[in-house]
């Protein structure tokens, strides 16, 4: 029998994973993570640990590999939040098979040994920028319904982990959530790598550097708060309602304005440098959240200049 108050959680060493895992400890639950630490941090492992995760439900393994699936029949918990993955769009044009392995193959493994153990729930991050592609010419919003159209191999992981998710639900019986995130951003977001606008526009002023845009900065992202985004995922692991959720603001934001604003918090001239355009990125993301409302009573609660502004004070 598996145990409702355990919640394992893939890519607990990552930037959503340890806000979540500190989250659901706070309230009380049994905590286990999964991460190969490939880009998660032994700090955020810490963070867990002060936070009453023990260090023996902390497992070092690939998500795409038999000691996953051998995991989850031993520790056997009742929920399984799902955010390993390769989680940068360069990355995935950079090594396309490794990234499908992760995100496709990982998801599989762990869904069929959700089946095979008897996890109730799964609930998985799904992207809701690159999964659908660009938002079409005539089109306000992105809503779940649309068709999705990847323009990288990540994108196209994403939406490709969402059908297996679907399938799952459908023929194995485990209840499935995916949550379509816009940009997530916050505390402790700090990528080694380049990918994001906010943690690299933070980075580069702190360190003296001007803050750089790939592109012409006009391509638009709907930023999300991570501790919105971690209510989301409890409320979806609370409720167990099945399906794809888009979770956003619905404010579409451009990456020009958001350095002006990270900029103007920091007391700093906004002097950009331009690089050439990050490829497969997406021109326009704006996502429409009244499905996360009306079915997950979520609803997004920081705007982005508070957001940013208490970022940029803790900076
Ligand atoms: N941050 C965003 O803006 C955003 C937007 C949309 C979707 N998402 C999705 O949310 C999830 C979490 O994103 P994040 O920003 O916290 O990313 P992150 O890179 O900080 O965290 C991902 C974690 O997964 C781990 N991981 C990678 N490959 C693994 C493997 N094969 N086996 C085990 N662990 C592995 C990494 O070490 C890392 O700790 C990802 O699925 C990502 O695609 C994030």
């Amino acid at each position: 029998m598996n145990d409702a108050e355990r919640v394992l959680i893939t890519g607990g060493a990552g930037f959503i994973g340890s806000h979540l895992a500190v989250r659901m400890a706070a309230a009380g639950r049994r905590v286990g993570v999964i991460d190969d630490l490939s880009a998660g941090s032994k700090e955020h492992l810490k963070t867990l640990t002060a936070a009453g995760v023990r260090t023996q439900d902390l497992f070092n393994a690939d998500v795409s590999g038999p000691e996953a699936a051998a995991i989850l029949a031993r520790w056997r918990p009742g929920l399984v939040v799902h955010l390993a993955a390769q989680s940068r769009v360069a990355a995935s044009v950079a090594d396309p098979v490794g990234g499908t392995r992760t995100n496709v193959m990982g998801t599989v493994n762990l869904l069929a040994a959700a089946a095979e153990t008897g996890v109730a729930r799964l609930v998985a991050a799904s992207s809701g920028g690159a999964a659908y592609g660009n938002l079409p010419a005539d089109a306000d919003f992105q809503y779940e319904h649309m068709a999705r159209r990847p323009l990288s191999p990540y994108g196209a992981s994403k939406a490709a982990a969402d059908l297996y998710l679907r399938m799952y639900g459908e023929s194995y019986g485990v209840v499935c959530t995916s949550l379509l995130l816009g940009n997530v951003y916050g505390p402790r977001l700090d990528r080694r790598f380049s990918g994001d606008v906010v943690s690299r526009t933070i980075g580069n002023l702190r360190s003296g550097r001007r803050p750089l845009i790939y592109g012409d900065g006009a391509q638009t992202r709907d930023f999300v708060h991570v501790s919105d985004v971690v209510e989301a995922f409890r409320a979806a692991c609370e409720r167990g309602v099945p399906g794809s959720f888009n979770i956003g603001t619905g404010v579409e934001t451009t990456v020009h304005r958001v350095v002006e604003m990270i900029c103007a918090a920091m007391g700093e001239p906004p002097k950009v440098e331009y690089a050439p355009d990050l490829p497969a990125e997406v021109r326009r993301v704006r996502l429409d959240s009244a499905a996360a409302a009306a079915h997950l009573d979520w609803r997004p609660t920081i705007d982005l200049a508070t957001g940013i502004s208490d970022m940029c004070v803790a900076a």
